[in-house]
């Protein structure tokens, strides 16, 4: 099985890709995960969306790529640089909403919606008010993270802080995970009913 072949990405991708170079951010989720974010999006048909961490749109437009058209996407970045990437590429998309402002802000404003699929790839949500993000999700609602083997980028002491988050994850009775030793390496998490 070649895992990336017939993947047939997002059409803005490569476009999105070659700004980020251009930017020097690298920060990018892995084309597999984008690919795994894809076939997920499209199991919640007419969902409602979360993503904390828009860097320049990669994950995002993964996302919008297997979300119904009547779903929507919420994605918040503090960081107005790579936002006006994403923003470049994807808001044409009346399904997606970009918020440049901090995701711990963001977290602790936010009280009565709640999301069908969060992905958090940023501290917050994360590494940080991991319990707010998980309250806005629906019962049945998917939750998932990346970046959670070993990165060139960690600084130092990272490993210890991605054990405990694991941890976490594991003793949490709410959820049932999956622990994906695959591309960047993946939680993929749902709320139980
Ligand atoms: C790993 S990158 C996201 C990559 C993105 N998902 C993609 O595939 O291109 C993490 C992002 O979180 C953003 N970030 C860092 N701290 C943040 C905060 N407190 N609130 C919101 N965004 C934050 C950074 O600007 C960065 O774009």
């Amino acid at each position: 099985m070649n895992e990336l072949y017939a993947i047939n990405p997002p059409a803005t991708l490569t476009e999105i890709e070659r700004d980020s170079e251009t930017l020097g951010f690298s920060m990018a989720s892995d084309f597999r995960t984008g690919a795994l974010l894809r076939t997920l999006a499209t199991a919640k048909p007419n969902g409602s969306f979360l993503e904390i961490g828009t860097g320049t749109g990669i994950s995002t437009a993964w996302i919008l790529d297997g979300m119904s058209q009547d779903a929507t996407l919420l994605t918040i970045d503090n960081d107005d640089r790579v936002a006006a990437i994403a923003s470049k590429y994807l808001g044409h998309d009346p399904r997606v909403r970009f918020q440049v402002g901090d995701g711990l802000e963001f977290l602790d404003s936010i009280s009565d919606q709640r999301f069908d699929f969060i992905f958090a790839d940023s501290w917050p949500g994360k590494y940080d008010e991991l319990d707010k993000a998980l309250r806005l999700l629906k019962p049945g609602g998917l939750y998932l993270i990346d970046d959670m083997l070993p990165q060139p980028n960690w600084p130092e002491g990272h490993e210890a802080k991605a054990e405990r988050l694991i941890q976490t994850l594991e003793a949490n009775e709410e959820l049932r995970i999956t622990k994906l030793n695959w591309s960047s390496g993946l939680i993929v998490a749902t709320k139980r009913v």
